[in-house]
């Protein structure tokens, strides 16, 4: 049966939390609880489903924002046949980046944050990332564009920050020609 997660939202102080390290192996209902967020996060990108669940699309989830401060977060990727790919990162790690930068320019979206934030947060265009898969084995995963920016906004949450935090209040356009748009 379908449960819906209920997601801290930005006024809420946990999110400021620095998530400590994952231990493994993770238990039964650890894996629930991911399973789930990943569930979660894929029904929120079907229109019938996120009706239904009343659900803000989203493709990613740190743990914290459901209020474990643990260091892990799922991404779900709808793939060209339509079909769902499942991320899942513990204890990641950004071992290497590009120059390049680039931002959102619709604006980053974040399940916690439930409103239009006008800026722009640059971030790099590429990176290399090393982590632990949910049985604890290490993976080092090259990742691009959206990806590149979704598990960096990821990582943020696992230290505490919101991509709010990054834009330039006074000016949120900042340096904008700098970095190219995606
Ligand atoms: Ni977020």
């Amino acid at each position: 049966m379908f449960k819906k997660l209920k997601i801290l939202n930005e006024k809420d102080k946990r999110l400021r939390t620095i998530s400590k390290d994952v231990i493994f192996p993770l238990t039964d209902d650890e894996k629930k609880v991911i399973n789930n967020a990943m569930e979660n996060l894929k029904y929120s990108q079907i229109e019938k489903y996120a009706k239904k669940y009343d659900l803000r699309a989203g493709w990613g989830l740190s743990a914290i924002q459901i209020g474990i401060a643990k260091r892990w977060f799922v991404i779900v990727e709808e793939q060209e046949d339509h079909t769902f790919k499942n991320y899942f990162f513990a204890n990641p790690k950004i071992i290497s980046n590009s120059t390049e930068k680039i931002y959102v320019e619709q604006g980053e979206g974040c399940l916690s944050v439930n409103r239009e934030v006008p800026g722009i947060i640059p971030r790099y265009a590429r990176i290399t990332v090393e982590a632990y898969d949910i049985d604890g084995n290490k993976f080092k995963i090259r990742l691009r564009e959206d990806l590149s920016i979704c598990v960096q906004h990821e990582i943020d949450h696992l230290n505490g920050i919101l991509f709010v935090d990054r834009i330039d209040k006074k000016k949120p356009y900042k340096d904008k020609e700098k970095y190219r748009a995606i």
